[in-house]
């Protein structure tokens, strides 16, 4: 079967894939820098590493796309990009949006997650730069076997893995947490079978952080940086409310950057930005 036209249905029995297509239509709105001005902060944060690890011009494999945002800004850079969401509403926002940009041509386009394009992958005969997932869809998945499987196959020798995951540890979220008194949220990264939420729709994920990439990817790949995203930044659901107080974001935002990457912090955060190279 040809990936790209993997039906609904099917995806539909992925939990994961199913509540994200759910919300497609609604998720560039729900996530929008209008609304969240915390999320422009943390993607041009997450370009800039991108940038240096994969020179603009070479060729990526997007993991888990979305609707495409960040698609949008990839091919802006120069790359060419190869962009895939198990969401199939997902694929058709990003596909609209690069093609109302003018931009569609410079995409290839695929439905299915990082476990079909693991089990897929040799069929296509195609070789990356780096691959990149940004803002945690590797935490939908329960192994990350997948992931090493893919990058095995589809990265070239030197070629760079930059993923973008929700960690254990964050701490900002569990003093937040603490401080409007709910400690459910305060506590959830540390639950035995951790639940994600998506607007209403639960399914189970996990929470990654440097080691278990390190203990899955082996020794075939080297991490070569590690990196907080949301350790003086708040977590993202909060970007709204600090949004409100002027000059709050853009401070926290500074001090940020010269703590983020400092060993015993960079672990830490809403978000960790792991960038690997294979041997
Ligand atoms: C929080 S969104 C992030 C989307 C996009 N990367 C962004 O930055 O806006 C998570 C995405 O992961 C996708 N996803 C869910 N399960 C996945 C899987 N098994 N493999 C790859 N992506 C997956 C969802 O469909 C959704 O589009």
């Amino acid at each position: 079967m040809n990936r790209d036209d993997q039906s609904r249905d099917e995806v539909g029995v992925r939990p994961g894939a199913a509540a994200f297509d759910a919300i497609s239509g609604r998720y560039d709105t729900l996530f929008s820098p209008a609304v969240n001005p915390l999320i422009p902060m943390v993607r041009d944060r997450v370009y800039r590493a991108l940038e240096r690890h994969v020179a603009p011009g070479g060729t990526l494999l997007e993991v888990g796309c979305g609707t495409g945002e960040d698609t949008l800004a990839l091919v802006a850079r120069g790359y060419r990009v190869v962009a895939a969401d198990p969401a199939p509403g997902m694929i058709a926002e990003a596909r609209a949006k690069l093609t109302q940009a003018g931009k569609a041509a410079a995409v290839q386009f695929i439905v299915g997650g990082v476990e079909d394009l693991a089990r897929g992958w040799a069929a296509r005969g195609l070789s990356v730069d780096g691959v990149f997932s940004n803002l945690a869809p590797l935490n939908c998945v329960l192994s990350l076997d997948p992931v090493r499987l893919l990058l095995e196959q589809a990265l070239v020798p030197g070629g760079r893995f930059v993923g973008v995951v929700l960690p254990r540890w964050c701490p900002l979220e569990v003093a937040l947490s603490l401080a409007r008194r709910d400690p459910r949220t305060a506590l959830r990264r540390f639950r035995r079978h951790p639940v994600a939420d998506v607007e209403g729709r639960r399914f189970p994920m996990r929470y990654y952080g440097a080691a278990d990439f390190d203990r899955a990817l082996g020794g075939g790949f080297r991490r070569v940086e590690t990196r907080s995203l949301g350790l003086c930044l708040p977590p993202l659901s909060y970007g709204p409310a600090f949004g409100r107080v002027p000059g709050l974001l853009p401070t926290l935002g500074a001090l940020e950057d010269r703590l983020s990457g400092l060993p015993g912090l960079r672990r830490m955060g809403d978000h960790i930005l792991l960038a690997y190279a294979r041997a």
